[in-house]
């Protein structure tokens, strides 16, 4: 299962009559805001940032300035990237206006007036939007397993392609493992009174399509089913790196995550492979270089 996982259906998420609680109070369900939970439980943007910002300066010898956020939802990476440094600039795409306008009001309005005019929001498709030329652009959480067929994902990487700057570098991640195709439920702790879980619903082997849920329960029995839902194809690297190739990118990197010895665990290390363990499931970073 992925540590961190997907994206956001538009439907907000109800509590119904019989999970509130007898003696007035309220369930924590329904105290609870799905977007603030999703940040909680699968997004790291410090980390995330920090590779980005690293990779980047390794492959072209300088920093970065201009991020594209593709895929934003709340635009927390962008916002991320913003507070770094006084010269940053990012624009965060992304098809779903509620969840942008709520990006807009918890984060970028967390952000002081200068900063604040450093990041642009852009509702439209990542197939078409039209920006300035990024130094990076980032497709994370492994939202582009939304293109399903081999030529809309090719021509979503060729735009990037067009669209990155001459030095520019695109991020994306990727997961996998023998794990990742099996119908499962998966628990993980976020804090004393959230947990949150992932759910590979449905895998299609014949078309790799996969149903995915992501719900939270809570401390008090309290439930937010299916808060996230995503259809997707499972794509594998060997796949990924291809159509990149085809798309006109001149070098493609797999930065493949450490193993901590004391838990077995992933060490959050992640450093350039071209083989790695069959490990039951994984999460790996791409760099595209243009
Ligand atoms: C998994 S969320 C990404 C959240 C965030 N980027 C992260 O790293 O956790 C996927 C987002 O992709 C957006 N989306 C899906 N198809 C899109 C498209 N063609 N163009 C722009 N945004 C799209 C959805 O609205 C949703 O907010």
């Amino acid at each position: 299962m992925p540590t961190k996982s997907p994206a956001m259906s538009s439907k907000r998420k109800r509590t119904k009559k019989s999970e509130r609680k007898k003696g007035g109070k309220m369930p924590i369900a329904a105290t609870v805001d799905r977007h603030d939970l999703y940040q909680r439980a699968v997004q790291c943007v410090e980390s995330e940032i920090d590779f980005v910002d690293e990779t980047y300066e390794q492959i072209r010898g300088k920093k970065a300035a201009f991020l594209r956020e593709d895929f934003a939802g709340t635009a927390n990476t962008a916002c991320e990237w913003i507070g770094r440094r006084k010269t940053n600039t990012a624009v965060a795409v992304d098809l779903d206006l509620p969840t942008l306008d709520w990006g807009r009001e918890n984060n970028i309005g967390k952000l002081d007036e200068e900063a604040q005019q450093r990041i642009e929001l852009k509702n439209e498709n990542v197939l078409t939007v039209k920006t300035d030329k990024p130094d990076i652009v980032l497709a994370m959480n492994f939202s582009y397993f939304i293109f399903e067929q081999r030529d809309l994902l090719r021509s979503y990487f060729k735009a990037i392609h067009k669209t990155l700057a001459d030095d520019g570098v695109f991020f994306l991640d990727c997961y996998g493992g023998y794990e990742s195709f099996k119908v499962m439920k998966e628990d993980r702790e976020v804090s004393d009174e959230i947990t949150y879980v992932w759910e590979q619903a449905d895998y299609n082997p014949i078309d790799g399509h996969m149903v995915c849920h992501i719900s939270f329960k809570f401390s008090d029995g309290s439930k937010m089913r299916r808060a996230f839902t995503y259809e997707w194809r499972l794509w594998t690297l060997p796949e990924i790196q291809e159509l990149l190739n085809e798309a006109g990118f001149s070098k493609v990197t797999i930065y493949w995550e450490g193993t901590d010895e004391d838990t077995d665990e992933g060490d959050g290390e992640f450093e350039p492979a071209t083989k790695a363990d069959p490990d039951p499931a994984w999460v790996a970073y791409i760099a595209a270089e243009k």
